[in-house]
């Protein structure tokens, strides 16, 4: 049976890829920091629906125990991974310490570039084998570090998926607008002031990126509103664009 690697399993997004992915019948492997949890996710999905469920307790944004995580890749075939771990400030990037702003950096950007190297060669070898970096719409506005990082995820995804197609390698950058998640009571954010039509639920979500997967697309984004955002979001003023980016954020931010 196929395998595949899914980052940030235990909730919102990742969660709903692990699900997807055991339906659609590959065993798993499964990384996130708490372990516990992470155990409880694998026997639940194995009763679910029948895979086997490996899992690899690491913390991404350390380098010993993200190449724990990159030796995985060399160990038995990895057909499908799906880089998703990632986490949000609330705060505006002069307001947090650097080395807060150096740890989202690191997953978001240097966990992605590692893993995705890390997966893809073996992939070469074996002429197949997929990547699904998770990024955000934020990536298409400017709203900081954050959206900065996933225009990189965007950047990165998109381009690779060009050069590795030839060789039997899909590679996708997956661009959510908001979803229900675990996401933004981690960073503390008052989710009442983004209106509920925004939101995105994780299991549709993922359902809409798996089949723009399975059709080739380098980049996908999932739901017609935000197909619309982000296709209009290059005419919209800036001063308008930086106004709705602020929603939901630190007082600070809104300036
Ligand atoms: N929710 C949204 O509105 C939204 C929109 C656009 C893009 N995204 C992106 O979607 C991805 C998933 O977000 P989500 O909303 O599903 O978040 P979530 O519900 O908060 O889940 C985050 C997952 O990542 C894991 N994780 C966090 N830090 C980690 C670390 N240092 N090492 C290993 N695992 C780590 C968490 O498990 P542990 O805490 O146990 O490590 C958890 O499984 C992120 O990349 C996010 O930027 C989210």
């Amino acid at each position: 049976m196929a395998t595949a690697l899914v980052t940030g399993p235990t909730a919102g997004i990742g969660r709903a890829f692990a699900d997807k992915l055991a339906l659609e019948g590959y065993d798993l492997v499964l990384v996130a920091r708490d372990e516990e949890r992470l155990k409880d996710v694998a026997a639940e999905i194995t009763k679910l629906h029948g895979v086997a469920c490996e899992v690899l307790a690491a913390d991404l944004t350390d380098p010993e125990q993200l190449a724990v995580v990159e030796r995985r890749f060399a160990d038995g075939p990895i057909e499908v991974l799906v880089n998703n771990a990632g986490f949000g400030q609330k705060k505006p990037f002069w307001a947090n310490t650097i080395e807060q702003e150096e740890q989202q950096l690191d997953l978001l950007v240097r966990v992605v570039l590692r893993l995705t190297h890390a997966a893809v060669l073996p992939m070469i070898e074996r002429g197949s084998g997929a990547v699904v970096n998770v990024s955000s719409v934020a990536g298409f506005v400017p709203r900081g570090t954050y959206a900065a990082h996933k225009a990189w995820v965007t950047s990165f995804s998109s381009g690779l998926a060009i050069e590795l197609h030839a060789k039997g390698v899909a590679v996708m950058a997956l661009a959510p607008g908001f979803v229900h998640t675990e996401f933004h009571a981690r960073m503390g954010m008052d989710k009442s002031s983004i209106p509920s039509f925004m939101w995105l639920d994780a299991t549709d979500l993922v359902d809409e990126a798996w089949k723009d997967l399975m059709q080739g697309k380098a980049v996908s984004v999932p739901s017609w509103r935000y197909k619309l955002i982000v296709a209009g979001a290059r005419f919209i003023p800036r001063s308008l664009i930086a106004r709705v980016s602020t929603l939901g954020l630190d007082g600070r931010r809104r300036g």
